[in-house]
């Protein structure tokens, strides 16, 4: 199977499935001197970890990472930084149980890849749908965090946050909108007040055997004016890729998105000022940080859908690979609303294509940006 790298210059290979003894990831590219520790992703990866409360996958994983190549010893800080040369992350599966999937091995599971994969390769692990599975995500996190830290060394305070702005159909208030907030909640909910409604919500659907979906909102700080490329290379085009290829996802749109076809020109368009800092002040971002396929210096905004678990607790009409007309009942540990971890598998493929944005922008600018309208 082909096509598990993505990235040009800052390149991610992921390995691994749900039930296999590890998965993990080849980071190719990360320029040298960048500090990193396991504990700068393991920070990451505690936040999408499973088992955390009881709205999502009870398999309980510690997802402890180990970098076992591309990093040595830094005299200056006593630390160690990348080498330049690949960077290889490994996460064991401990708490893996294939007998919950032992009765539906010749079975199709509906809303999952199980029939697509055997149509395409006519092999499939059936244990927790193997590499189909969102277990793979934990790789992306542990890369993320890399994309993060290089960020970070190229820009200064760069901030890649995400949120769970709606939950089936219950949206949080934006005005009420507090960053503090998500740390304190079970569901990266920005609105403390949606937090017992959203868990009451979840009860109900765990007693009733049955899921939701889920829209998220990711955001980048501190990206400055002129990553992405036109015309193929267009910087909102790369995300959305990116964000599509996660699990369950069903749509992408950024700043006034889908709704940007309801307003009229002079709502829609980012108008310009002066700031007082001598530098460009947008008096909205309807673009969502992003014209032209290249980022503006606003805040980069993007929102994704999820589709609500497939896997269930009911009943459901399916085709086993004989072709006989079955039922299957999906046993097996899940999440009521996969949206909740995938908000920081999100921030991750978010800060990946700005590494690897950056780097090219690099590649082809050298360090600066083009030029500097107070010039
Ligand atoms: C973080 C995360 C966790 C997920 N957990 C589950 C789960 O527990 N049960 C399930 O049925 N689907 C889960 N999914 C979604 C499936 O992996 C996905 O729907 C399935 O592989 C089919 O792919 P598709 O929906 O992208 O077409 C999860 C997705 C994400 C992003």
């Amino acid at each position: 199977m082909s096509h598990n790298t993505f990235g040009h210059l800052f390149r991610v290979t992921t390995f691994g499935e749900s039930h296999g003894p590890a998965l993990g990831c080849v980071v190719d590219g990360c320029p040298p001197g960048i500090p990193l520790a396991e504990a700068d992703i393991q920070a990451d990866l505690d936040r999408r970890r499973p088992g955390q409360s009881r709205y999502v996958s009870q398999r309980k994983e510690p997802d402890l990472v180990r970098i076992v190549s591309g990093v040595f010893e830094d005299d200056e800080t006593n630390g160690q930084v990348t080498t330049g040369t690949p960077i290889t992350l490994l996460i064991d599966n401990v708490d893996a149980r294939a007998k919950d999937y032992s009765e539906i091995r010749d079975r199709f599971r509906p809303g999952h890849a199980d029939y697509t994969y055997w149509a395409k390769y006519g092999i499939r692990d059936y244990r927790g749908g193997g590499r189909q599975s969102a277990r793979e995500t934990a790789s992306r996190v542990a890369a993320g965090a890399i994309a993060r830290k290089l960020l970070n060394a190229l820009y200064g305070q760069v901030r890649i946050r995400g949120a769970l702005v709606q939950m089936g159909s219950s949206r949080i208030a934006r005005e009420r909108w507090d960053w503090e907030e998500i740390p304190r909640n079970p569901f990266f909910s920005p609105d403390a007040a949606m937090v017992d409604e959203w868990a009451i919500q979840l009860e109900t659907l765990r007693k009733n055997g049955s899921s939701c979906g889920a829209v998220i909102e990711v955001v980048a700080e501190g990206i400055p004016a002129g990553l992405g490329a036109p015309i193929y290379g267009k910087l909102d085009a790369d995300i959305a890729s990116s964000l599509m290829g996660i699990n369950a996802v069903k749509g992408v749109e950024f700043g006034a998105g889908f709704a940007a076809a309801t307003l009229s020109g002079e709502e829609n368009s980012d108008e310009m000022r002066m700031g007082a800092d001598g530098k460009p002040l947008f008096l909205s971002n309807n673009a969502g940080g992003i014209l032209g396929g290249i980022s503006s210096g606003q805040p980069i905004v993007a929102r994704f859908a999820v589709k609500p678990t497939s896997s269930i607790l009911r009943p459901m009409q399916t085709i086993d690979r004989g072709g006989r007309e079955v039922e299957i009942v999906t046993k097996g540990r899940h999440d009521p609303c996969v949206g909740i971890r995938a908000v920081p598998v999100g921030e991750a493929m978010l800060a990946l294509v700005l590494a690897d944005h950056a780097l090219r922008h690099r590649a082809q600018m050298g360090e600066t940006c083009g030029a500097d309208p107070t010039v």
